[in-house]
C-alpha cells in the first residue's frame, strides 16, 4: 500500500544498499545534493530488483558487523559484474575486498575519528585532484589487509588500506567516510564517483513537483484525500502539493491530541485559515490522554497514538463522506520516517507514529504519501517553490506524538501542563536569539525523576526538567547547543520560579548519535 520509491521518475539513480551503517541516510542526501537522485535498499536486495531500479552507480554503505561476523548482511558477488560502477565505503569496502577474493582481517588498532589519509597512486581516478595528504573519518577495526586481484592501493592510513579500486571494471572502495564533513575533499570523492557513473545532475526538485502533481492525480483519479494536518512542516507542504494536484478532492483535519505546546492548537488553526483549504480541527484531547493512561513505553505510546490519529481520520472520513467513501488517508511522511521506522532498514530506532504505528485494519483503501521520498531539507524546498510562507516552512520538526514523548513515562493532564509552561518559557529566551545564532530545535522534557527543593523556606520534592536544544542541518546526525551560562541560568531560575511543579533543571549536553534528539 505503501509507495516509497519514486526512483522510476528518475532517469539516474544512485543505489544505496544499506548493510546497517549509520550513515545511510547522510550518503543518499550527499549524492542527491549533487543534483543526482538516491535511493537506499537493503543490502540483501536481489539482482532483479537492482535491475528494475536501473542504477547508474552502486554505493555500499558501512555496517557495524565484520565480514566474517555471524548474521553479518552480505550482497549478491554478481553486483560486481553488472557493468555498474559499485563503490564500497567502510564495511562496503570490506564486503567487497571479501567477495572478490581478497582479505580482510582485525585490525592491530581500530581508526576512530579523523585521521590523516595519503594517496598512494597517482593515477588513481577516484582520488584525482584532492590533496596528496588529507584528514578522513575513520570508524573502523576490521581493515583489508590484501586487495583482491587487479586492484590497486589508492590510499593509506597510518593503520590501514584507506582507498582500493580496480578503474578496468569501475570498482572502488574507501574505508573512510567521504559522505561525512569531516572528511577532507568526501564531496569531491562522492562528486568524483558520480561522474565515473556518468551521472548529468538532472534531478532538480522543480522536476519532483510536476512529477509529483501529476502521480498524485494517476493515484488518486477522482476520489478524495482526507489529509492529517499538524501543522508541522511536513504536512504543510503536503497540504500544499495536494491542493496544487486535486484541489477540489482534499480536506485537512487537524486533530488536536492534547500533546501540543502552549496555545499551539489554536495559533495552526489561526494560520491556516489564510489559506485556499478545507480544515476541519478536531478537539480529541480527553479521548488521547485515555488511550495513553498508564502507558509508559515509548514504543507503545507512540503506537497507539498512531493509532488513535487514524481511527479520527476514519470517523472524520465518515461523517465528511455520508455514504460516499473518502478513499485515501493523506500523510506528511517523509524519506527518514520511513528510514528510521526500521522495517526493510534494519533495527527500529523510533517508531514514527504515521509509519510503524499504523493500524493493519485501517479502513483508508490507500496512502497518499507524495514527500515519502524527500529529506527534511528537500522538502523545505519544495515548500518554498510551492509559495508556502517561511514561518510554515521553517519551522522546528515536532514529532507527530508531540509532548507525549517528551513526558516521560506515564502522561498524566498536569504534567502536560507543566511541560507546556516550562516549555513555553524555553521557547521565549531561545527565540529571541538571532535566527543565525539560533539552535535547530530545541524544547524541554519533564523526567520521571523528583528531587528535593526549597522554595520560600518549605521543603519540595518536585519534578526535574531536562532543556535539550541541539545544532543539526539534516536531524539525523546533532550536536548539542553551547547555550551562553548566563542564558541557561536565566533560563533555569525563570522555569523554577513561574513553573510551580519543577524543583530542578538540568541541561542535556548529549550529541546524536549515540543519543537521539528526543529522549523517547
Ligand atoms: P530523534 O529523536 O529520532 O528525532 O533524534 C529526529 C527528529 O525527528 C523528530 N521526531 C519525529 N517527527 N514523528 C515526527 O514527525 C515522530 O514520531 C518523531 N520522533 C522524532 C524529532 O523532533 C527530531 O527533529
Amino acid at each position: 500500500m505503501r509507495y516509497v520509491l519514486i526512483w522510476r521518475f528518475f532517469m539516474e539513480t544512485i543505489l544505496v544498499l544499506d548493510f546497517g551503517g549509520q550513515y545511510k541516510e547522510l550518503i543518499c542526501r550527499a549524492v542527491r545534493n549533487l543534483n543526482v537522485y538516491a535511493v537506499i535498499e537493503s543490502g540483501a536486495i536481489s539482482l532483479e530488483k537492482i535491475r528494475e531500479i536501473n542504477p547508474i552507480g552502486i554505493i555500499l554503505t558501512g555496517g557495524p558487523n565484520s565480514v566474517y561476523g555471524e548474521g553479518a548482511v552480505s550482497c549478491n558477488k554478481e553486483i560486481f559484474s553488472l557493468g555498474i560502477p559499485v563503490l564500497g565505503i567502510c564495511y562496503g569496502m570490506q564486503l567487497m575486498a571479501h567477495l572478490l577474493g581478497g582479505k580482510v582481517s582485525s585490525g592491530e588498532v581500530g581508526e576512530y575519528g579523523r585521521v590523516m589519509a595519503s594517496r598512494n597512486a597517482a593515477d588513481s581516478v577516484l582520488l584525482k585532484g584532492i590533496s596528496d595528504d588529507f584528514f578522513a573519518l575513520m570508524s573502523h577495526r576490521d581493515v583489508v589487509s590484501i586487495p583482491p586481484p587487479d586492484f590497486k592501493i589508492t590510499a593509506k592510513s597510518a593503520n590501514a588500506i584507506a582507498a582500493i579500486e580496480n578503474e578496468t571494471k569501475k570498482l572502488y572502495g574507501v574505508q573512510f567516510h567521504p559522505e561525512t564533513r569531516h572528511t577532507e575533499y568526501g564531496k569531491e570523492i562522492i562528486k568524483k564517483f558520480l561522474s565515473i557513473c556518468g551521472a548529468t545532475g538532472s534531478y532538480k526538485l522543480k522536476n519532483y513537483i510536476t512529477e509529483r502533481v501529476e502521480s498524485i492525480r494517476k493515484q488518486v483519479g477522482h476520489e478524495k484525500v482526507l489529509l492529517g494536518l499538524s501543522g508541522g512542516v511536513d504536512s504543510s507542504v503536503c497540504a500544499a502539493l495536494l491542493s496544487k494536484a486535486i484541489p477540489g478532492q482534499l480536506t485537512c483535519v487537524f486533530v488536536d491530541h492534547g500533546f501540543m505546546r502552549k496555545n499551539e492548537g489554536d495559533e495552526i488553526e489561526e494560520a491556516f485559515k489564510n489559506f485556499d483549504l478545507k480544515l476541519i480541527r478536531v478537539n480529541a484531547q480527553d479521548r488521547f490522554l485515555k488511550a495513553v493512561e498508564g502507558v509508559s513505553d515509548p514504543e507503545k505510546k507512540r503506537k497507539i497514538i498512531g493509532v488513535e490519529f487514524v481511527r479520527v481520520f476514519e470517523e472524520e472520513a465518515e461523517k465528511l463522506g455520508k455514504g460516499e467513501d473518502i478513499k485515501f488517508l493523506g500523510q506528511g511522511t517523509i524519506y527518514p520516517d520511513i528510514v528510521e521506522s526500521g522495517g526493510q532498514f534494519g533495527a527500529t530506532i523510533k517508531s514514527h507514529h504515521n509509519v510503524g504505528g499504523l493500524p493493519d485494519d485501517m479502513k483508508f483503501v490507500g496512502l497518499v504519501e507524495p514527500l515519502s521520498g524527500l529529506f527534511k531539507d528537500e522538502v523545505r524546498k519544495v515548500g518554498k517553490k510551492l509559495g508556502l510562507p517561511s514561518n510554515l516552512v521553517d519551522r522546528q520538526p515536532f514529532p507527530g506524538p508531540g509532548l507525549a514523548v517528551r513526558v516521560m513515562g506515564e502522561i498524566t493532564k498536569e504534567k502536560l501542563d507543566t511541560l507546556r509552561d516550562a516549555d513555553a518559557i524555553l521557547r521565549e529566551e531561545l527565540d529571541a536569539i538571532s535566527l543565525k545564532n539560533r539552535p535547530s530545535q530545541y524544547f524541554a522534557v519533564l523526567t520521571q525523576t523528583l528531587s528535593v527543593g526549597v522554595k520560600g523556606d518549605a521543603r519540595t520534592y518536585d519534578f526535574v526538567l531536562a532543556l535539550r536544544a541541539v545544532i543539526t542541518d539534516d536531524f539525523m546526525t546533532a550536536e548539542y547547543a553551547e547555550l551562553s551560562h548566563s542564558l541557561l541560568k536565566k533560563i533555569s531560575s525563570r522555569i523554577t520560579s513561574e513553573v510551580k511543579a519543577i524543583s530542578r533543571v538540568v541541561y542535556d549536553i548529549s550529541s546524536k548519535p549515540p543519543s537521539t534528539i528526543e529522549w523517547e
